[in-house]
């Protein structure tokens, strides 16, 4: 593939770009299908234009007009992944710089894999169905038929006819509602995103939400049950959105909305303009998940203005903005918080890479993904060792404040656009061209292009690690007449953050005894934790220590909530598990008709279990 082409789509990009999209969406939850139409206004690139392709996953296509003549269109073979390319020609010859309006009519599939339809049941009102959509990084084309790369950005508007009893959002801003005149059952909802984004970062949602002011900019929605639990969570909204416009400039989306969805969302966050998408496995009560809002604002500037060109550059959008989300952390908590927060990452680099497998060129930082599945690639390697290089380089060019002023003029300078990592380093290079002699140094081709564990490993200040160290080892080398000296106050002077860290240590290290994990909920109570964090990690250990009594904990996790963080692993630690592993397999196939399309497939994969083989649908 040509440098600069992107795996992952079939559109034709390098010919003609897509500058506006306006979309028309019925919301119809009956058949579970959006019926659609989407006008692209498209910037030729070449002379004698008659011809392109779009990307399409499940779609049907009703009809294709250009300028409002009606223009031949075929749809390709399916790919395993990547859809279908609709390939288009056009009635008439366009060139370089002319502009034509592209209207496609369609329908979605009751599996579109953008797409979440969800019973009443399934919804914490269980009155109302709900939909909701997730099309990072290549699911946006299940939805709307468009060049869904995320190297093209474009505006849009959007119209969506939903039932009168819910409301609709979008990542834009709302631009009112009305009366749908062609039923009077039903509402229209407008949208409008005047900041060029890429198509990835569309995003749909149908509920029946509530929201509450929590800041300037900023209201959170949800269904009403939890409406008052979030908006107490993200209170600290504004004062990190102050935070990362001091460190990275001005915020230009204007609004500021944050969505909990229902729980099989299957990320913690999602940056989606205007509206970040948040898992309600954040709601721990104590605001102690929060960096996770902190990491999609962030995405406000690294991933939404500078994009990355292809997938395979990921780790632009993802290191740059673990980076950011760690400064906003220096800044409202301290060095050490932010030096802790770096440690923990190291620890989920290293549990990736042992995952994939050292080998493993998924765990380059620049991977390549020829007939890749970017959501079969996804790990933490593009945000921690992404983190790591860029930490690194922040004690090579003289620290914090230094390498802050590098990001942020990356990011003036690249606003706007979707860029290599090529283009990344050029303009490293340029900015330190006093310190070129260091930046020689690196080893770039260790960093970027090999796979397993970086060639560098940083040194972080221990201060608040030290407590979760010094108990994780009293822990692992306790002999059982020790176990009486363990009690409630170990945990007493630790916070929750550092519970996480001291339980990520112990799944580190060989497994515990089952007499450990048992005398370790008599003193410290884990069961009863609500953290959605502390629970996870806990739950692994309990099964890694094969206590029998904790796997229907561990299955009940992994099926309440669907973040695929947590289902993933819970379902793994069981199946690795002997003699569970059949109950894995059927817990997993109960429950596949009710989970997200995304994380049903990977779960399967993950257990073994053939993607044919369905639940009877
Ligand atoms: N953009 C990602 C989520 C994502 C990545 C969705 C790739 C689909 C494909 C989001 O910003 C993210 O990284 N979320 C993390 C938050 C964490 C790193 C603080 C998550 O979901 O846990
Ligand atoms: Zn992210």
């Amino acid at each position: 593939m040509a440098p600069g082409a992107d795996p992952s789509s079939f559109s034709s990009f390098a010919k003609c770009v897509t500058k506006h999209l306006n979309l028309t969406f019925h919301v119809d939850f009956d058949s579970h299908v959006i019926k659609g139409k989407v006008a692209l206004t498209v910037e030729v690139l070449e002379d004698k234009f008659s011809c392109l392709t779009l990307d399409t996953k499940d779609l049907k296509i009703a009809k294709v007009t250009a300028n409002g003549q009606g223009a031949k269109f075929t749809l390709g073979a399916q790919h395993r992944f990547k859809g279908a390319p609709l390939e288009i020609t056009l009635p008439f010859e366009l060139s370089r710089g002319q502009h034509m309006i592209l209207e496609v009519t369609y329908e979605t599939s009751p599996k579109a894999s953008a797409l979440q339809w969800l019973t009443p049941e399934q919804t914490a009102g269980k009155k109302q169905p709900y939909l909701f959509s997730q099309c990072q990084a290549t699911h946006c084309r299940s939805m709307v038929p468009c060049q869904d790369t995320p190297s093209v950005k474009h505006t849009y508007y959007a119209q969506v006819s939903v039932p009168k009893e819910l409301v609709a959002l979008m990542s834009a801003v709302r631009d009112g509602q009305e009366v749908d005149p062609q039923d009077s059952g039903r509402t229209i909802y407008r949208f409008r995103q005047a900041v060029p984004m890429p198509s990835y970062l569309i995003a749909l949602v149908v509920g029946a939400l509530e929201s509450r002011e929590i800041g300037p900019r900023s209201r959170v929605w949800s269904e009403k049950e939890l409406v008052d639990q979030a908006a107490y969570e993200f209170a600290e909204t504004e004062t990190m959105l102050k935070t990362a416009e001091q460190l990275a400039g001005p915020y230009v989306w204007g609004q500021y909305d944050i969505l909990v969805l229902p729980p099989s969302f299957p990320y913690g966050g999602m940056e989606n303009p205007c509206l970040t998408f948040a898992t309600p496995t954040l709601l721990a009560g104590d605001r102690s998940l929060s960096n996770v809002i902190a990491h999609e604002i962030s995405h406000s500037w690294t991933g939404n203005l500078v994009t990355n060109k292809t997938w395979e550059h990921f780790w632009l959008n993802e290191g740059h903005t673990v980076y950011l989300e760690r400064m906003i952390g220096r800044s409202m908590e301290s060095e050490q918080f932010r030096q802790f927060k770096a440690m923990g990452g190291w620890k989920e680099l290293q549990e990736s890479v042992n995952t994939f497998g050292a080998n493993n060129p998924l765990t380059n930082l620049v991977p390549s993904l020829e007939e890749v599945d970017t959501d079969e690639a996804f790990s933490s390697v593009p945000y921690e060792k992404g983190f790591a290089l860029l930490y690194h380089l922040e004690e090579l060019m003289g620290g914090p404040e230094v390498f802050m002023g590098f990001v942020k003029s990356y990011i003036q300078l690249f606003a706007y656009s979707s860029i290599t990592t090529e283009e990344w380093k050029n303009y490293l290079f340029t900015y330190f061209k006093d310190k070129v002699d260091i930046l020689n140094k690196v080893d770039w081709n260790g960093w970027m292009n090999t796979p397993g564990m970086p060639p560098v490993k940083p040194q972080y200040d221990t201060t608040l690690a030290d407590a979760c160290i010094n108990l994780c080892k009293r822990w692992t080398q306790a002999k059982e007449a020790d176990l009486a000296g363990f009690s409630e106050a170990d945990l007493k002077a630790l916070s929750s953050h550092q519970v996480i860290e001291f339980l990520a240590l112990l799944l580190q290290e060989e497994p515990i005894p089952v007499s450990h994990v048992k005398r370790m909920q008599e003193v410290y109570n884990l069961n009863a934790v609500k953290n959605a964090e502390i629970k996870f990690r806990w739950l692994r250990l309990c099964v890694r220590s094969k206590w029998e009594e904790a796997v229907p904990l561990a299955f009940k996790m992994a099926t309440e909530q669907g973040r695929m963080k947590f289902t993933r692993p819970l379902f793994r630690e069981v199946y690795n598990f002997d003699k569970f592993r059949d109950e894995a397999v059927s817990t997993f196939i109960k429950y596949r008709g009710a989970m997200h399309p995304v994380t049903a497939f990977l779960v399967a994969k993950d257990l073994k279990v053939d993607q044919g083989q369905s639940t009877g649908f």
